[in-house]
């Protein structure tokens, strides 16, 4: 529509961003860009080559020549292979920040996100979407729920998967990434001033798709 704008999900970790982000993507018939993908996939590819996490020259080198496509928000191509799976495996969930807190990885992954993000009907959810990737989002929502909430949604998946893991353990993950994201130097997780706050710890996804999409409707009817 004319009217097409751009919407940025930022938050901690199995707040419930790309869940929702989906949903909304969906109802307004907008493109879903899931940024997290792209950082587990260079993550991935740097864990299979064995480069060290921590040497940003080798990492930002790598990244250059890697292809990452998002297909229809939903699959992930690696250099035209399908990683979708491989990409939220535990390895890389905590390998991830490592690789995402290098100054030099981010600019990178900023400028192919604001390419994916010139074209409006977009919803992309990250960690710095309202604060520099889309800073003129129209609607920006920050999601927060309480750590043991995360936990529990992330044991739950798992479990739907087929796998029983440990809450503890996940709930210690979570926290660890949470830290990583929170405390690095460029672009940290945090809420943009001009963003809705929703605490989704005892809310439906759809309580939640639904918030947003009255957001956009003042936006866009206003
Ligand atoms: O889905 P989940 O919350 O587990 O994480 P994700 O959205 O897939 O993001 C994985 C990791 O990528 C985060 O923990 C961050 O370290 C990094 N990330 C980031 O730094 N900036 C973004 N815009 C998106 C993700
Ligand atoms: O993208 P992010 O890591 O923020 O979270 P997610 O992967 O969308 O959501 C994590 C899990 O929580 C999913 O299995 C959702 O179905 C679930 N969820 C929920 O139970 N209640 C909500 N309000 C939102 C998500």
């Amino acid at each position: 529509s004319n009217d097409a704008i751009a919407i940025a999900i930022d938050g901690p970790a199995a707040a419930g961003k790309s869940t929702v982000a989906k949903i909304v993507a969906q109802e307004l018939s907008y493109i879903y860009i899931d940024t997290g993908a792209m950082y587990r996939a260079i993550t991935f590819k740097a864990l299979e080559q064995k480069v060290k996490l921590d040497d940003e020259t080798t990492l930002i080198d790598l990244l250059v020549h890697t292809d990452i496509e998002l297909k229809h928000g939903q699959s992930v191509l690696l250099d035209e292979q399908d990683v979708t799976h491989e990409i939220r495996s535990e390895m890389v969930s905590n390998n991830v920040s490592h690789v995402a807190k290098h100054p030099e990885i981010r600019i990178e992954m900023v400028k192919r996100q604001q390419e994916l993000a010139k074209k409006r009907g977009v919803v992309m959810d990250g960690r710095d979407i309202g604060t520099h990737v889309i800073p003129d989002a129209e609607v920006k929502v920050f999601l927060i729920a309480t750590v043991e909430e995360r936990a529990k949604r992330r044991y739950e998946e798992n479990l739907k998967k087929g796998f029983s893991s440990n809450l503890e353990q996940l709930k210690k993950e979570i926290e660890q990434r949470d830290l990583i994201d929170t405390k690095r130097e460029a672009a940290p997780l945090l809420k943009a001033d001009d963003a809705i706050e929703i605490d989704t710890t005892s809310l439906s996804i759809n309580d939640v798709a639904s918030l947003i999409l009255s957001e956009v409707e003042k936006v866009t009817n206003g």
